[in-house]
């Protein structure tokens, strides 16, 4: 039996870090096995709030530095094709049928969107950013995705992809498997500064390709128990940054249930707690590091890698529409005249013309 399907992935905004680990790269690297997967690199998305033209030319070096990361922690692309977004034209068609099957109002209720106007800086919402989920079901619609597996911040995306897929059952037949959601472990890892989430922009993250140097000084300036001036203060652990990152990242149980006991009844200094997290945290980023730095050696590889994804993508994606269109009655003249377009400007280029 054909194994079931994944599709996920993520904006390339710049490096991946803790956050990313624990929110959703965890989950897709367990299931990458088990499913079929699909990794996206959601290039444009990151137009719904970024169009400038140097946004525009980051797209380039953040993409091949995800597909780094990504190929660093595990995912390995020979089973799993990562394809970029904007390389796959079938999606921009699908998007546009799907836009037909949501109402405005739907999409104004996504409190996801407005969360990212705000940190943009926009005073009113792009036509782009409200359609922002509705790419994003295109994209897991494009292979018939089973399971996504995301941060809770892509939950309600989700939802609406749901949605989208049952309409579209409901009004042109079974195309689509209804996807189910896997929200990662901890919803958003909290920031080194204490903030509920790990993000790039509030400067409180500690990336995947940090080097142990780095590492250090980042764990060695985080916020701790405020109250707790002296180490014979006793200290609360429960919501302490430094006591998440020990309970997600230290595989050391004991250690870390000693520490905890002992910072309860003020018998350890910060400085002990830190140390141990940053050997830790280094520990589990060493082999991450060099499988990174060995791909990124190897010159050309990672858009090879992209090339290969893409191509499969396109494959899939061919077919989906394919069958879309069938389903849809999408086929008379729509398809005659726009093949009979295609064939001959094939044979124009092929001649050498414009
Ligand atoms: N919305 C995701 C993010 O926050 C990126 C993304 C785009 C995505 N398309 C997807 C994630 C499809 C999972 C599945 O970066």
């Amino acid at each position: 039996m054909d194994r079931k399907r994944i599709l996920t992935g993520d904006r390339p905004t710049g490096k991946l870090h803790l956050g990313h680990y624990v929110g959703s790269l965890k989950n897709r690297l367990r299931l990458q096995r088990e499913y079929e997967c699909f990794f996206i690199i959601a290039d444009l998305h990151t137009m719904t709030t970024r169009p400038d033209k140097p946004s525009i030319q980051e797209i380039t070096s953040n993409s091949r530095e995800l597909v780094l990361d990504y190929i660093a922690c595990g995912i390995d692309p020979g089973q799993c094709p990562i394809y970029l977004q904007s390389a796959v034209h079938e999606v921009y068609e699908m998007n546009l049928f799907f836009e037909m099957l949501v109402t405005v109002p739907r999409l104004q209720r996504i409190p996801s969107l407005k969360d990212m106007a705000r940190s943009a800086d926009l005073q009113e919402m792009p036509f782009g950013l409200l359609g922002y989920p509705i790419l994003q079901a295109a994209d897991i619609l494009m292979p018939r995705a089973h399971l996504v597996p995301v941060g809770k911040d892509n939950e309600s995306h989700v939802e609406l992809t749901r949605e989208i897929a049952r309409r579209f059952n409901y009004l042109y037949g079974e195309v689509f498997p209804v996807p189910d959601v896997m929200v990662g472990d901890v919803g958003s890892l909290v920031g080194t500064d204490g903030n509920t989430k790990m993000s790039k922009s509030l400067n409180n993250a500690i990336y995947l390709s940090d080097s142990a140097k780095d590492v250090e000084k980042k764990v060695y300036s985080m916020y701790t128990d405020p109250k707790r001036t002296r180490s014979d203060i006793p200290g609360t652990v429960e919501g302490n940054p430094v006591f998440i990152y020990h309970d997600a990242f230290n595989p050391d149980r004991s250690e870390v249930e000693d520490l905890k006991e002992r910072y309860r009844t003020g018998k350890v200094g910060d400085v002990e707690v830190k140390q141990k997290l940053a050997r830790a945290l280094n520990m589990f980023l060493d082999p991450i590091r060099d499988r990174r730095q060995e791909i990124a050696e190897q010159y050309g590889r990672v858009d090879e890698v992209l090339y290969e994804g893409t191509m499969r993508a396109r494959q899939e994606a061919k077919e989906t529409l394919s069958l879309m269109k069938r389903a849809m009655g999408v086929s008379g003249i729509w398809n005659s005249i726009s093949r009979k377009a295609e064939k001959a400007q094939k044979k124009r280029e092929a001649h050498g013309g414009a």
